[in-house]
C-alpha cells in the first residue's frame, strides 16, 4: 500500500513536471494547439470560453492598460482591476503632500469621487485574424531581403487600406515568429479612465525594492480602475456626461482559493521575449550588456534613493521614475544570476550543436548550414557598437534627465531648419507641454549629482572612438567631474522652470542663439552626433542583418524540428500562458512553498520603515482575524506562485481558474527564474500573483469599499465537495492525463 502511494505521487509530481507549460499562445490558436493539454492539466472550459468572436468570452474582460500592462474587467459596470504598480503614475499625479494617495491610499465611495486620468487609456481585443497569405502573398525563398521587404510592405499597405471595420475601431498588424506569421488585431480604445482605488503604498509596494522580484513575497499589488464610455457604449473622450462602460464579459471572482497543482491561466499582454535567440546574443547580455545597463543604474539609484528617503516632497516627485528604474536594474540582476547558474549558453549550445548535426544530415537543409556562424560572425561585429548603444542609451538619454530634456530641445532647431516657423511653433507647444509635465517631478541638484558620477563612467567606459571629441577635452579641462557637473547646472537656462519656459516663448530666431549657446545643448547635441554617426549606422547595419538572419532562423527551427509545438515571442499582444499553481526549489536544501500569509506580513513588518511599513488598521485586522468570508482556516492568504509563463506587460494580468474565474493578479516573478524572457526553466520559473481574496478582504475589511464588492460576482466553483478532504482531489484522478504524451510536448531546449 505504502508503495503504491509512494508511486502514485510519484506520478503526480512527474506529469507536473513532465507537461510543458513554457509559452505565451494566441488566443486564436488555442484549441488547435492547446485545448487538450490545457484539459488534461485540469481545465474545465473550452477554448471557444476563452476566445472567441461570436459570443462573449474571457477576452472580453481583458485590456491592455496605459501602454504596458494589463487589466481585466470585474463588473458590469466596467470596475477595472490592475497592479498598484501600473497605476502608479496615476496615483502620483493625484498626489500631494496633504492628499497624498501613495502613502494613505484613496477610495472614491460614490462614482463622482472617481478621478481622471488624462492621456491613460485601455484596449479591447475585438478579433484576431491570421493573415500570414495576404502579407506574405508573392515572397519567395529566392528572394533577396530587399525585394522580401517591399512585397510584405506593399501587402501591408493594401491591406490596411482595404480591413473592413467600425469607425471605433483600429487595426494593429504584429509580424510573429520573427517575421515568419503576421497577425491582424481589431482594437476598441476608451480614453475615460477614471482611479476608483488604491491602497496605500505600505500594502500596494509593500517590500518595495527589497522584495521587488523575489519570493516569497507578500505585496497587495493592487488598484482599481473604471472605464468610462459614451451613452452608445463606445469610446469617448472625457466627459461628465459619460457612463460606467458594459462589457461583453466580466470575470467572476472565486473564494476557493488554490491548492498546489491547480491548473492555472494567465491572459494578458506580455510585451517582450526572446526565446530563439543564438548562444552568441545570450553570452553577449550576460556578459556585457546586462552588466553595463546595472552599472549605470547603481549610479543614479544610489543618489535618487538617498534624496527620496530625505525629502517627502522628493518621495512623491521621484517615486514613479525610481520604480521604473529600479525595477528593470534589478531585474538584469535576477537576469544574470539566473542565465548562468541554469547554464543557459552551455544549453543552447548543445542544442545548437543538434540543429547543425540534423541540417547536414538532410539535403533539403544545406541552405540553412551556415546560419550559425554568420550569427557568431553578426554578433562579434555589432558587439562593441552594441557596448557602446547601451551606455548611451542609459547615461545620455534616460539617467542624466537634463541631457535627456537638452536632446528634446534641440530638435527644435532642425524643425525650425527644416519647416520653418509653422513647424518650430507646432513642436514648441508639444515639447513646452513635455517639459511641464517633466519639471513638476525634477530636482536639477539631485540631477546634478547623477551627471558627475555618470559622465565619468562615460569617460571610463566607453571606448573614446564613441565618444565626442570636445566632450573628452572638455573634461580634461576641467579634470574634475563635480566640478564640471556644478558648471554646467549653473549656465544652463533647462534646469529652472521658468526660465525655460520663457526663453521657449521667444521669437525663433532668439531661441535657435539660447539654445546653440546652452551648455547642456551643446553637448546633449554632440554626443546625439557622435551616437548617430559613430554607432548607430553600423549598430543598424548589422541589427538589420541579426533581424533577417533570426527570420530565416526560426523557419529553419520550425522545418528542422517538425514534431516541436513552438511559440511565437512575446510582442506586446494578446496571449494565454497556462501552468500550476506550484512551489520550487531554487538551491539545494531549500524548498518555497506556493503561498504567503499576512502572518509573513507581520514577520516582515518593521515600525516607520521605508520598505516594510504596516497600516495600523491592517494590523488590528491581522490581531482580530478579522478576514470575514475571504480567510483560509483562520489565516489570510496574501500572495501565491506558478508555473505560468509571464513577462513585462503582463503585470496586472488575470489569474484565471479552470472555470474561467479570478483567482489572482499577476505582478512579478521570482528572483530565480526572471531569465525566463531568455530561456523558460519548468523547475525554476514562477509568476507571482496576488491571492483574489487577500485584494477582497482589503476592498472590504481594511478599506470599507463595499459599495465595490456589491458590483462583483463572488463565486465557489470548486463547491464545498471537491476540497472538503485534503486527499479528495487526489483520488480523483483525470482519464485524459492517460492520452497525451509528454516527451511530444517537451521544448526543443530539453533534448
Ligand atoms: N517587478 C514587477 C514588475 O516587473 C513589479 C514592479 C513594481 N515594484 C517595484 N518595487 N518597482 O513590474
Ligand atoms: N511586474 C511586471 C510588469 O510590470 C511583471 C513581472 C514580469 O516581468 O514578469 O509587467
Amino acid at each position: 500500500m505504502k508503495k503504491l502511494i509512494l508511486s502514485l505521487t510519484f506520478l503526480i509530481v512527474l506529469r507536473f513536471a513532465a507537461i510543458a507549460v513554457e509559452g505565451m499562445w494566441l488566443p486564436l490558436l488555442l484549441g488547435l494547439l492547446n485545448e487538450t493539454e490545457m484539459k488534461s492539466m485540469g481545465m474545465k472550459m473550452s477554448a471557444e470560453d476563452i476566445y472567441s468572436v461570436n459570443k462573449g468570452s474571457l477576452k472580453d474582460a481583458i485590456v491592455q492598460f496605459g501602454g504596458g500592462c494589463t487589466g481585466e474587467i470585474i463588473s458590469p459596470k466596467g470596475l477595472l482591476l490592475t497592479n498598484h504598480h501600473c497605476g502608479y503614475g496615476q496615483i502620483q499625479s493625484h498626489s500631494t503632500l496633504e492628499h497624498n494617495y501613495l502613502e494613505d491610499g484613496f477610495w472614491a465611495k460614490t462614482m463622482d469621487a472617481e478621478l481622471p486620468n488624462p492621456g491613460l487609456t485601455v484596449t479591447l481585443i475585438s478579433r484576431i485574424e491570421d493573415i500570414t497569405n495576404m502579407v506574405l502573398n508573392g515572397v519567395t525563398d529566392k528572394m533577396d531581403k530587399r525585394t522580401r521587404q517591399s512585397t510584405i510592405d506593399k501587402n501591408l499597405d493594401e491591406i490596411r487600406k482595404s480591413w473592413k471595420k467600425e469607425a471605433y475601431e483600429d487595426i494593429l498588424i504584429r509580424p510573429f515568429f520573427h517575421g515568419n506569421q503576421y497577425f491582424l488585431f481589431v482594437t476598441v480604445t476608451y480614453r475615460d479612465i477614471r482611479l476608483v482605488g488604491t491602497p496605500p503604498s505600505s500594502i500596494g509596494k509593500f517590500g518595495a525594492d527589497t522584495d521587488n522580484w523575489v519570493w516569497p513575497r507578500h505585496t497587495g499589488d493592487f488598484s482599481m480602475f473604471r472605464i468610462y464610455a459614451g451613452k452608445d457604449n463606445l469610446p469617448a473622450d472625457y466627459s461628465k456626461d459619460n457612463v460606467p462602460y458594459q462589457p461583453k464579459h466580466f470575470l467572476p471572482i472565486s473564494l476557493d482559493g488554490v491548492r498546489e497543482g491547480d491548473f492555472t491561466m494567465v491572459f494578458g499582454f506580455p510585451g517582450r521575449t526572446n526565446e530563439y535567440l543564438p548562444s552568441y546574443a545570450i553570452e553577449q547580455i550576460v556578459d556585457v550588456l546586462d552588466p553595463a545597463k546595472i552599472a549605470v543604474r547603481d549610479k543614479t539609484l544610489a543618489i535618487w534613493n538617498a534624496a527620496m528617503r530625505s525629502d517627502a516632497q522628493v518621495k512623491i516627485q521621484y517615486a514613479s521614475k525610481q520604480a521604473s528604474l529600479a525595477n528593470a536594474w534589478k531585474k538584469w540582476q535576477g537576469e544574470v544570476l539566473g542565465l548562468t547558474q541554469t547554464k543557459a549558453v552551455d544549453k543552447k549550445q548543445k542544442f545548437e550543436a543538434k540543429f547543425k548535426a540534423t541540417v547536414a544530415a538532410t539535403p533539403a537543409f544545406k541552405k540553412y548550414a551556415n546560419i550559425l556562424s554568420d550569427f557568431q560572425q553578426l554578433y562579434a561585429d555589432i558587439a562593441p557598437y552594441a557596448e557602446a548603444k547601451d551606455y548611451y542609451d542609459e547615461i545620455t538619454f534616460r539617467n542624466v534627465e537634463l541631457l535627456r530634456i537638452a536632446s528634446q530641445v534641440n530638435r527644435l532647431v532642425k524643425t525650425y531648419e527644416n519647416e520653418g516657423e509653422a513647424g518650430f511653433d507646432n513642436f514648441n507647444k508639444r515639447l513646452q507641454a513635455y517639459l511641464d509635465g517633466f519639471y513638476k517631478n525634477y530636482s536639477p541638484a539631485i540631477d546634478q549629482e547623477v551627471f558627475g558620477e555618470l559622465m565619468q563612467m562615460m569617460v571610463e567606459k566607453v571606448d573614446k572612438a564613441y565618444l565626442p571629441e570636445g566632450f573628452i577635452k572638455k573634461t580634461a579641462e576641467y579634470g574634475n567631474y563635480e566640478l564640471m557637473a556644478k558648471d554646467v547646472y549653473q549656465k544652463t537656462w533647462l534646469t529652472d522652470a521658468k526660465a525655460a519656459m520663457t526663453m521657449l516663448s521667444k521669437s525663433p530666431n532668439d531661441v535657435m542663439i539660447a539654445i546653440q549657446t546652452d551648455p547642456a545643448c551643446q553637448l546633449a547635441s554632440a554626443f546625439d552626433q557622435t551616437y548617430n554617426e559613430k554607432i548607430m549606422v553600423k549598430y543598424n547595419e548589422y541589427n538589420e542583418q541579426i533581424d533577417e538572419l533570426q527570420q530565416v532562423y526560426m523557419k529553419a527551427l520550425m522545418e528542422v524540428f517538425p514534431n516541436e509545438k513552438f511559440y511565437p515571442d512575446a510582442n506586446g499582444t494578446l496571449r494565454v500562458s497556462y501552468g500550476r499553481v506550484q512551489g520550487y526549489q531554487p538551491r539545494d536544501a531549500v524548498s518555497y512553498s506556493n503561498t504567503t500569509y499576512l502572518d509573513g506580513v507581520m514577520e516582515k513588518y518593521v515600525p516607520g520603515d521605508y520598505e516594510f511599513d504596516v497600516p495600523a488598521k491592517l494590523q488590528e485586522l491581522y490581531k482580530a482575524r478579522d478576514y470575514g468570508k475571504y480567510g483560509e482556516s483562520g489565516r489570510m492568504p496574501v500572495c501565491f506562485i506558478g508555473s505560468n509563463h509571464t513577462t513585462g506587460g503582463n503585470s496586472g494580468s488575470p489569474a484565471i481558474d479552470a472555470y474561467g474565474n479570478l483567482i489572482g493578479l499577476n505582478f512579478d516573478r521570482v528572483w530565480e527564474g526572471t531569465m525566463s524572457d531568455y530561456n523558460y526553466d519548468l523547475s525554476l520559473c514562477r509568476n507571482i500573483m496576488v491571492d483574489i481574496r487577500y485584494v477582497l478582504f482589503l476592498v472590504d475589511k481594511f478599506a470599507g469599499a463595499t459599495n465595490l464588492i456589491e458590483e462583483m460576482k463572488l463565486v465557489h466553483p470548486k463547491g464545498d465537495v471537491r476540497y472538503k478532504t485534503p486527499n479528495s482531489q487526489k483520488q480523483k484522478p483525470d482519464s485524459t492525463i492517460k492520452s497525451i504524451k509528454p516527451d511530444k510536448i517537451e521544448k526543443i531546449e530539453k533534448q
